[in-house]
């Protein structure tokens, strides 16, 4: 008995020292980075093609509030609310006051210049996969936007995921499977179609069937998914469920290239149906890229491997 008492007392104190050390941030320093200079047009592109706006604009904001990062957009997941934050450079209630590192951290390393860990709602997984170059001329945009001094309240959690140094197991878990490699020999559109999809573009967020812990199941990548919004207008007309885009019989298989393209530059499909859901806004951002981006997520969706939407 005492026996049994002593080794729960030792397995506990060994899961805690396990725990603690997982949950030791582990940042980017500053020689992580390259000597670049910011190129503001291309950290535009990557603002929009990144869908920053649809989560930190004011919500229903439209045109020129798209640039005005108030946050205060709500997004309901089964673990509770979270509420985007102000990232406008206001240095107060904003980012403002950020270094590049800083900013760098929060997006590759999903954790904030205080050193605790960001939700996986923000959608660091996928933007991890972004350059550190494409970063620098990001943040440089950002820095150009205008000020707003709203102040988010603090999200709605349910108890253990208000924790938030939990997160730490969620990113031993789960943030190397999101890490995106450049492909050996692939063509130069190809590549640049993967990067956009699995970096900025983050698709597989929305498109990639997520298990009971919020993580993608990569090896389905693309293949569909439940939305994991619980809010009422998240999904399209097909109710919760969010559809494959692999190049399967259950998903694009039929639409060439440019249907592809051409959707996410008019938001019509081939059958003239307009996207609905929160494809609205990804569209809208992907409008704004240039044709050839667009030409070369169209590439790359048709040369990933088919999934069905169902396991048999
Ligand atoms: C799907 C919604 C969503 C998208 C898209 C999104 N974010 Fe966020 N972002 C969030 C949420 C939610 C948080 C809060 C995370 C937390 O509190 O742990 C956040 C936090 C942040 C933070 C930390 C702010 C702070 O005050 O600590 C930064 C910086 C940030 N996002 C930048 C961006 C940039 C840049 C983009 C576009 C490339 C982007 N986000 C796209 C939802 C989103
Ligand atoms: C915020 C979630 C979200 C993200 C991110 C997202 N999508 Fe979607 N997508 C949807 C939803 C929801 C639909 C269904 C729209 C409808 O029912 O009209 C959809 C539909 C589509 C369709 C049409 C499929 C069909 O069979 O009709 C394509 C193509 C598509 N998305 C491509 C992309 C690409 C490429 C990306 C990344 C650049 C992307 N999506 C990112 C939510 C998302």
């Amino acid at each position: 008995m005492k026996r049994t008492l002593v080794s729960g007392l030792g397995l506990a104190f060994i899961c805690a020292c396990v725990f603690f050390v997982l949950s030791i941030p582990d940042p980017l320093q500053a020689d992580a980075l390259p000597t670049h200079s910011a190129n503001l047009e291309n950290g535009e592109l990557i603002f929009w093609a990144g869908g920053c706006a649809s989560c930190h604009a004011a919500p229903g904001a439209t045109e020129d509030d798209l640039l005005r990062l108030s946050g205060g957009v709500e997004l309901a997941t089964p673990f509770g609310v979270f509420k985007s934050p102000n990232i406008s450079p206001d240095p107060n209630a904003g980012i403002g006051d950020w270094t590049t590192l800083d900013f760098v951290n929060a997006m590759v390393k999903g954790l904030s210049p205080d050193m605790d860990h960001y939700y996986p709602a923000f959608p660091y997984p996928h933007y991890q996969n972004i350059t550190y170059a494409d970063l620098i001329d990001l943040k440089a945009y950002l820095d150009t936007l205008p000020l707003s001094s709203n102040e988010v309240a603090d999200h709605e959690l349910d108890f253990p995921y208000s924790f938030r140094r939990g997160v730490s197991l969620w990113k031993w878990r789960y943030l190397d499977r999101n890490r995106s490699q450049p492909v050996k020999d692939a063509t130069a559109q190809l590549e640049r179609g993967r990067y956009l999809v699995t970096g900025p573009g983050h698709c597989g967020a929305c498109h990639t069937p997520r298990d009971a812990y919020g993580g993608e199941q990569v090896e389905r990548f693309l293949a569909g998914a439940e939305s994991f919004e619980v809010a009422p207008d998240s999904a399209g007309e097909g109710g919760g469920r969010i559809p494959n885009i692999t190049p399967h019989k259950d998903g694009i298989g039929d639409w060439s290239e440019s249907d592809i393209a051409y959707s996410l530059e008019s938001g019509f499909d081939p059958d003239f149906d307009s996207f609905g859901g929160s494809m609205v806004e990804v569209q809208e951002n992907m409008a704004r890229l240039p044709a050839a981006d667009r030409a070369a997520i169209a590439a790359y969706l048709k040369s990933i491997p088919p999934q069905p939407s169902d396991l048999p």
